[in-house]
Formats: C-alpha cells, sequence, structure tokens
C-alpha cells in the first residue's frame, strides 16, 4: 500500500519531514500548502517538486491519506479540525495549540472524525530520553521523586529563525517538551505548577514575549520537577539550544546532558555542530526523522499512533496553567 500524505506548513519542520519521506517507496508526497507565497517559491526552488497552494481547502480535495500539520505554534487548530473533517490522519507539531480550549477543540475533531493523531513530541525517540526510560521501566531508579531540567536557545531563535516568537514563548516552544519528558518518563500528571518568568530584552528589540520561565510542578503521587527555558542565550553558545535533565528516584538517578555539542567544527574558530539529525549517506537520520517513519508505519500497520493525543492535551493545559502562574504570581491547579 502507499500513503499519500501532504504537507501543511512548508517552513522549517515541514521542509525536514518532506525531505525524510521523499525516499520511501510506500509513501507518496501529493502535495503542500502554505500562507505565504515566498515560502512556497523557496519551497519549490529548494525542496519540494510537488503540487504547491496556498489554500488548504484545495489540498485537502486532493484526499490524503494522512496531513503533516507544522504551522506556527498558535495557527495548528485550523488545519487539524480541516484535515480530520476530511477524513485524514494527523501528525501536528507541538504544542499541540497555546490554549487549553483550541487543544480540547481539536481532540474532539479528532474524535469525531475517527482518525489518527499524534503531536511531535521527538524526543520520545531521542536516544538519550529512551534510555532514561529504559532505566526507569526496568526498576534501576526505583520511585522517582524529583525530576529537574532545564531546555534553553539562543537569541537567535526569537529574533531570526521564528517570524512568530511574539505569538508564542519559551514555555510554548521549550518547556512544552520537558512538560512531555516528565509525563513520558514517570507516567505522573501535574496537579500544580508556581512559575516565574522575565521579561524585557526580547521585548526591547519588539517581540513581546516572555525572555524566560521558571517553573515547579507537583505532580501525583509525591514527584516534584523543576523545569526552566529561557532563549535569550548569547548566540556565542555551543549550539543553538542546550538541555540538562536529572531524574532523581529513590534507589538511582539518570543524568541526560546536552549542553556540549557532539561535533565540533574547528575552522575560523570553534563551532558546535548540531547532530540532532543528519544526511547519513543520502538518507536523513535522528529523533525526529525516526518520529515521522514511527508515525507512518504505525498508520501502514493499523497500530495506534505512538503519542496518545491526550497525552497533547494535558501537555497544553499544564502550559497554560504556568503561564497563568507566571503572569499572577500565585500556585495554579493543572485541567
Ligand atoms: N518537535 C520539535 O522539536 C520542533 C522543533 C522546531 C519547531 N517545532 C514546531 O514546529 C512548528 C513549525 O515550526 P517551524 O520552525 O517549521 O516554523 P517556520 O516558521 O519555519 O514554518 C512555519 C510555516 O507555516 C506557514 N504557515 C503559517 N500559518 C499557516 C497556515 N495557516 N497554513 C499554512 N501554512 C502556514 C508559515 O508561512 C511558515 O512557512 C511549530 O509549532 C514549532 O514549535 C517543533
Amino acid at each position: 500500500m502507499t500513503m499519500r500524505i501532504a504537507l501543511v506548513g512548508l517552513g522549517i519542520r515541514g521542509t525536514l519531514f518532506y525531505n525524510a519521506l521523499k525516499t520511501r517507496s510506500d509513501v507518496k508526497l501529493i502535495a503542500g500548502c502554505d500562507i505565504s507565497p515566498a515560502r512556497l517559491e523557496a519551497f519549490a526552488r529548494e525542496a519540494g517538486d510537488i503540487p504547491l497552494t496556498g489554500d488548504i481547502d484545495e489540498l485537502l480535495a486532493m484526499r490524503p491519506d494522512a496531513v503533516l500539520v507544522t504551522t506556527p505554534d498558535f495557527a495548528h487548530r485550523e488545519a487539524v479540525e480541516k484535515a480530520a473533517a476530511a477524513g485524514a490522519h494527523i501528525m501536528v507539531e507541538k504544542p499541540l495549540a497555546t490554549s487549553l480550549a483550541d487543544a480540547q477543540a481539536m481532540e474532539r475533531a479528532v474524535r469525531q472524525a475517527g482518525v489518527s493523531c499524534m503531536v511531535a513530541f521527538e524526543n520520545r525517540w531521542n536516544p538519550p530520553f529512551v534510555a532514561a526510560k529504559n532505566a526507569i521501566d526496568e526498576g534501576r531508579l526505583g520511585d522517582i521523586v524529583a525530576i529537574n531540567a532545564r531546555l534553553n536557545d539562543t537569541i537567535w531563535v526569537p529574533t531570526s529563525m521564528l517570524s512568530w516568537a511574539a505569538r508564542s514563548s519559551p514555555g510554548w516552544f521549550l518547556l512544552s517538551h520537558l512538560a512531555d519528558m516528565v509525563w513520558w518518563l514517570s507516567g505522573r500528571s501535574a496537579q500544580s505548577v508556581y512559575a516565574a518568568g522575565s521579561r524585557g530584552k526580547l521585548q526591547a528589540l519588539g517581540i513581546d514575549t516572555w525572555d524566560g520561565l521558571q517553573s515547579v510542578i507537583s505532580c501525583r503521587d509525591g514527584l516534584t520537577a523543576t523545569l526552566t527555558s529561557s532563549w535569550i542565550l548569547p548566540e556565542s553558545m555551543a549550539t543553538v539550544f542546550d538541555c540538562k535533565m536529572e531524574i532523581i528516584g529513590r534507589d538511582g538517578a539518570f543524568y541526560i546532558d546536552l549542553t556540549a555539542p557532539m561535533a565540533t567544527c574547528l575552522h575560523k574558530r570553534a563551532e558546535g555542530v548540531s547532530t540532532l539529525f543528519a544526511d547519513v549517506h543520502g538518507r536523513l537520520q535522528g529523533a525526529p526523522v525516526s518520529m515521522v517513519h514511527d508515525f507512518v508505519d504505525c498508520l501502514l500497520a493499523g497500530r495506534p499512533v505512538p503519542v496518545p493525543l491526550s497525552d497533547a492535551v494535558s501537555n497544553v493545559a499544564l502550559i497554560e496553567a504556568l503561564h497563568r502562574s507566571a503572569e499572577s504570581g500565585s500556585v495554579v491547579g493543572v485541567e
């Protein structure tokens, strides 16, 4: 069987998934959609020899089996609802939405349509986190009592990489990954959150959002997570992101340190090289690539997609509560 897949949002992630799937003989990439005419032109030139449109209805009229939604954080809802109504399975980028109301509406649309919908929490395919999950599931750490983690970006991300950072935040863009890891690794849902944050650096540059957010999250059965994300780090950082996590159990601990690049290129100056994904002899490899292949493999085999949609809705509920806490200065319960 050949799976006919369409892409909505042809920026960085849409292009990555296009390149990841284009070598598969059981996938036909049938069309792409983007609201930016300049982006459509650039995609046609640099990446894809597929029909392109600025109109999602035109794309869905081609009856794709599945749609990959890689629009900005705040712009997932319309594409997910329309794809579901058209009977297409969906992979949508994280965070599912930037409001719980949107996330719940999307969940309803998916349930009513009876399609599969997977949210792209790619760290579930990232080897250091998978190793942590295995150690926990094998009981080597015992009862998990604390998870402390940070995931930061350089200021290049909100100022140059993303044109829409003002409509997102380090909470939605970065900390949602850490919150997903807390849930996936421990199986303990969040009950309440206290958060604080800082603003000013990006505002001075005309980007009205948080510079950074710090949070203490109380989860069920005595687990506390302290999670923090900032996206104003200097561009002199070794790579565009850094991440550290310590998972503390009653019988052991697990440390993940992604702050030092796995590869450094020394030319005029030392530059860290991202190895999150790479072209290996003509085929892309890495966590996001394994993720999109798994999504397709599950659909082809008739298996459930590996990230339940309810996980992503709970993730939105937590991150929304975290922002409310940072704004109010109070502890906020998580729905
Ligand atoms: N899983 C990860 O680790 C990871 C990493 C980076 C980004 N992301 C997520 O992926 C999503 C996309 O990020 P990106 O870096 O590719 O952004 P991007 O800005 O490079 O691409 C988004 C594209 O969507 C287009 N677009 C906007 N609204 C649209 C609409 N209504 N219909 C069709 N196209 C529309 C824009 O013109 C743009 O080309 C975001 O939600 C982001 O948080 C996830």
